[in-house]
């Protein structure tokens, strides 16, 4: 267990197995070798180990809490729920087990459920940081008015008072402050926050995006890296069940009008692939297909959604130097991390064959001018005018923009653009019209 707690799976594994060689039915040796199994992405031996561990020992908690996030991570939110629910049967103190129902309830959009569950949690555990921060982002994701926004303060600001090393208390904090109006508010959050720890890159590029420093041109490899890394495990099941998030879909459909019949014969680069959502609908067009991502995190969750031919963790810009490898190049929600395009979009240019297809997805910037904006979610909205001068700019032909609500933020859609663009030149087999 000691090893499994630094990271050393393979020694752990071997540990574990060795276990029980010795003796078969080792509840602790099958629940932690199940947990060992799901991170390395076998979750269905995972599944298997845990149930037999319940076998032995069924009044377990915790053996009942990890096989519902292992459901939770694959999807099964159903069947998560009835985890945490058997866990708490057995540990009705088991905070964990009931935060993580809220969370599965919230996922399964059922917020008044979630939202009870929430409230169980903190009457239980009033002094657990994770509790209110959790409740913080519920009020957030579900707000009807401003009186929610103002309560996400609160709830926050708890979580961080309880636990000063909570740092995504800190960010949720300023976000909500900013949404609320109260930029100097938040920008003092990052100040201090800058003061404390003067090296880390998420206070830094967060104060730019309240507009307390100059907005950086994209937002930095280590910020992106941080972030990414700490958002691998929950990214599905946030962005997917609690935002809408269909930037994949709708980017692989508006490829589709333009691509030939699907039929395993282009090269595709799934351009920050992040946990591999793009991969199955990708996957009937690609010969090859790759994935590039500058979180190794996040590679490793699309590793185990499996489905590419290979994944490199990389800086996007510097990856796309390799010229003419690619027939398409897709980018869900990545651009929306760079304020200047020209650079990477005449990279992504280079990176294509002639006739190949390029198809992003950014925020929309409001208005007719040629504007980029680096807004307080640390993201970038580009104004239609700046994204068209940029394909220009980059030579791109075909231009075409398309106005999509691609996500929801603070329970609202984001206006966004879906933008196709294609290398001149020769026709390559990307280009059936
Ligand atoms: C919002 S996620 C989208 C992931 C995936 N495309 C999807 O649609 O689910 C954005 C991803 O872009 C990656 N990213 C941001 N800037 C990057 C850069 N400069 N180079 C490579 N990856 C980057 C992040 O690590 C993250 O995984």
């Amino acid at each position: 267990m000691q090893a499994h707690q630094v990271d050393d799976l393979d020694t752990a594994e071997r540990l574990y197995r060795e276990v029980l060689d010795l003796r078969v039915a080792q509840p602790d040796a099958l629940h932690y070798l199940g947990v060992l199994c799901h991170q390395c992405g076998r979750s269905d031996e995972g599944v298997e180990l845990i149930r037999t561990a319940l076998q032995v020992t069924p009044k377990h908690p915790d053996a009942h809490n990890n096989l519902g996030n292992i459901h939770k991570e694959c999807g099964r939110l159903r069947e998560a729920e009835a985890c945490y629910r058997k866990a708490l049967e057995c540990g009705p103190q088991h905070h964990n087990a009931l935060s993580n129902l809220a969370v599965v309830l919230e996922a399964q959009e059922r917020p008044q459920e979630a939202f009870e569950a929430y409230e169980k949690l903190l009457r239980q555990a009033p002094r657990y940081a994770q509790g209110h921060y959790l409740l913080g982002l519920f009020l957030r994701n579900h707000a009807q008015n401003l009186e929610h926004i103002e309560q996400s303060v609160a709830r926050f600001r708890e979580a961080y008072a309880l636990e000063p090393r909570f740092v995504q208390a800190l960010e949720a904090l300023s976000v909500s402050l900013y949404v609320l109006g109260r930029t100097d508010e938040a920008v003092q959050v990052y100040r201090d926050w800058v003061a404390r720890e003067p090296d880390n890159p998420i206070p830094r590029h967060m104060l730019a995006a309240c507009g307390g420093a100059e907005a950086p041109q994209r937002a930095g490899d280590a910020y992106v890296r941080d972030i990414f890394d700490r958002f691998a495990d929950s990214f599905d099941e946030q962005l997917l069940h609690n935002l809408d998030y269909r930037a994949p879909q709708v980017l692989v459909d508006v490829l589709g009008t333009v691509l030939p019949a699907p039929d395993a014969a282009l090269d595709v680069l799934d351009a920050g692939c992040g946990t591999g959502l793009c991969a199955p609908l990708l996957r009937p067009y690609a010969r090859r297909l790759v994935g590039v991502d500058l979180s190794g995190g996040m590679v490793e969750k699309a590793r185990q959604r499996g489905g590419y031919d290979a994944l490199d963790v990389a800086e996007l810009t510097a990856y796309l130097q390799q010229p003419g490898a690619w027939d398409v190049v897709l980018s869900a929600d990545t651009l929306v991390y760079f304020g200047e395009l020209g650079t990477v979009l005449a990279a992504a240019h280079a990176a294509l064959r002639p006739g190949g297809w390029l198809a992003f997805s950014l925020e929309a910037e409001e208005g007719e001018g040629d504007r980029v904006t680096l807004t307080a979610s640390g993201r970038y909205r580009h104004s239609r005018a700046h994204v068209l001068h940029a394909l220009e700019r980059a030579c791109f032909h075909d231009i075409r923009i398309s106005e999509d609500s691609l996500r929801k933020e603070f329970g609202q859609p984001v206006r966004s653009w879906v933008v196709l663009a294609r290398r001149g030149g020769d026709a390559g087999p990307a280009s059936a019209t």
